[in-house]
C-alpha cells in the first residue's frame, strides 16, 4: 500500500547507501578513486550477509553487502540485478516509533519487528514497493 501522505515516518539524515557485490575487497579497491576508506567489517548472521562500511570524509557512508551464503537474500539480489544499488538507509531516533507510524497508515514493510544491524545498530527494512527503492531505517547503537 502507498502511504498517504497524512502521517509520515520522521527520518534523520541519509547514514548510508548501500551496494551489493561479490567481493567485498575488489569493490572496496574500486571506491578508493573516491578516496573511501573501508573503516569497519562485520558479519551479520541474521541477514547472511558481510557488510563493509566506507567512509568519505564529509559525506554520508558507502556499505558494501556480500552474501555469505546462497540463500541469503542478498545472493537472490545479485543473481537477479548483478551488482547495483541495494538500500538507502535514514537514521531514526526511535525504531519502534517508526514503525508505529509505518503500521497505523499502512506502509508496507520487510520487517514489522527492528532486527540487529551492523554496529549494534535496530534496523528495518521498508518494502521497495513504496519508494522504489529498499530502504533501511536505523536507530544506531
Ligand atoms: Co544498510
Amino acid at each position: 500500500m502507498i502511504p498517504n501522505g497524512l502521517a509520515t515516518i520522521p527520518v534523520g539524515p541519509l547514514d548510508h547507501v548501500a551496494i551489493a557485490v561479490h567481493d567485498i575487497d575488489a569493490a572496496a579497491g574500486r571506491y578508493q578513486v573516491l578516496g573511501a576508506t573501508l573503516t569497519h567489517r562485520e558479519i551479520v548472521v541474521g541477514q547472511r550477509v558481510e557488510v563493509a562500511f566506507l567512509e568519505v570524509p564529509g559525506t554520508t557512508a558507502i556499505e558494501l553487502v556480500c552474501p555469505t551464503s546462497e540463500d541469503s537474500p542478498v545472493a537472490r539480489f545479485l543473481h537477479s540485478r548483478g551488482e547495483s544499488l541495494h538500500h538507502i538507509c535514514f537514521r531514526v531516533a526511535d525504531i519502534d516509533a517508526a514503525l508505529a507510524v509505518a503500521a497505523e497508515t499502512g506502509i508496507r514493510l520487510i520487517d514489522a519487528v527492528p532486527r540487529d544491524g551492523a554496529k549494534g545498530s535496530r534496523i528495518a527494512f521498508i518494502h521497495p514497493e513504496v519508494t522504489g527503492v529498499l530502504v533501511e531505517l536505523k536507530q544506531p547503537a
